[in-house]
């Protein structure tokens, strides 16, 4: 097997964070992220899902060293990403691009499109300012706009061509690795079908190795090859989307995958209705962090931290009632 991409080991991301409604009590402990393990290859992608503050956007942003890990390690090509905004991370981080969910955020209200494509070229100083215009008008072209949107401001354009101008942008540096978080979930969903098909024609034509986190199961079942289920800070089970949404072995997984019925192959499925507390990162149960919520549970659950481990078919999952 080639060399990944992006090789994550053993991430963690803890943050100290104060008790709510009090400044001066002791500060706690959130672990928003434990033990994380995963790679990424070229022209490969692998998506992220998983509920609400399970860890998502924190392992993306440790992914591209834009925040520093606790503890693990995250390399880029081999090579060491390190926190630290160092001119060599700098260069690192043009060839690793993040898309996140508004466009409006990343974008200046106050500059045209076409600028602000050019602008990842001036800062890297790549090649003459005349050939940087025609590269960006390129790029500009390559995502669906056309040369009369390319001076307009940000806001005087829709939802989706917002995104796709963020594409462009992150795009005209030819990076390898591209992080998307919840790409399209701020987008209209009937321009959402439209975003996902540039991506992926974009993900062939130059390559790249895809980190790709989302809330919808059925976009992340059509265009990853592979997918990472995450539950309070850790990845749970891990495989081809295909088999694993057809036939999830997590009970996490399996509740999350009944609640889209289409996914279900099962005309009589039942969505399974998880009980307990909503997970709290800073009030970690003892053992596996499912048990309070999971219909399996024994006593075993309370004490023992289930492993990722690989069992039939490849899968990799964290339960200690499933064995290889
Ligand atoms: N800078 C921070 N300081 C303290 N806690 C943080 C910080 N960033 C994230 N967290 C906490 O870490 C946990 C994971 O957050 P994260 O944003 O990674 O979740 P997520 O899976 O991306 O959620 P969502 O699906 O809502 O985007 C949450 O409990 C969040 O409140
Ligand atoms: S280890 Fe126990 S509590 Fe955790 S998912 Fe497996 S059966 Fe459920
Ligand atoms: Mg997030």
């Amino acid at each position: 097997m080639t060399r990944p991409l992006l090789d994550v080991r053993a991430l963690a991301r803890h943050y100290r964070v104060r008790p709510q409604r009090s400044l001066l009590g002791r500060p706690l402990t959130l672990k928003a992220v434990s033990d994380v393990s995963f790679s990424v290859h070229a022209g490969k992608t692998l998506g992220l899902v998983g509920e609400s503050g399970c860890g998502k956007s924190t392992t993306a942003k440790l992914s591209l060293g834009l925040t520093t890990a606790t503890s693990g390690q995250v390399r880029f090509d081999g090579e060491l990403v390190s926190g630290r905004r160092n001119a060599r991370w700098r260069e690192m981080r043009r060839h690793m691009q993040m898309v996140y969910q508004d466009p409006l955020s990343v974008l200046d209200k106050r500059l045209p499109v076409l600028t602000q494509v050019i602008e990842p070229l001036d800062i890297f100083s790549v090649s003459k300012a005349a050939e940087r215009r025609l590269r960006a008008q390129d790029m500009l072209s390559e995502v669906g706009l056309t040369q009369s949107l390319w001076n307009r401001y940000p806001h005087e354009l829709s939802g989706g061509q917002r995104q796709r101008v963020v594409l462009a942008r992150a795009l005209i540096l030819s990076p390898r690795l591209l992080v998307c978080d919840e790409p399209i979930s701020a987008l209209d969903v009937s321009i959402q079908a439209q975003v996902i098909n540039l991506l992926q024609d974009l993900q062939q034509e130059h390559k790249l190795g895809m980190l790709f986190i989302s809330h919808d199961l059925k976009v992340v079942r059509q265009i990853c090859d592979e997918v990472a289920v995450m539950y309070l800070g850790r990845i749970v089970e891990q495989g081809k989307p295909q088999d694993l949404f057809a036939n999830p072995a997590h009970p996490y997984t399996r509740a999350l995958v009944s609640a889209i019925p289409t996914l279900s192959r099962d005309k009589h499925h039942q969505r399974i209705l998880l009980e307990g507390d909503p997970p709290n990162p800073i009030n970690m149960p003892s053992g596996c962090a499912f048990h309070p919520r999971c219909p399996q549970a024994s006593a075993s659950c309370r004490e023992m931290i289930p492993v990722l481990q690989t069992v039939a078919g490849g899968r990799k999952v964290a339960c200690l009632h499933i064995t290889s």
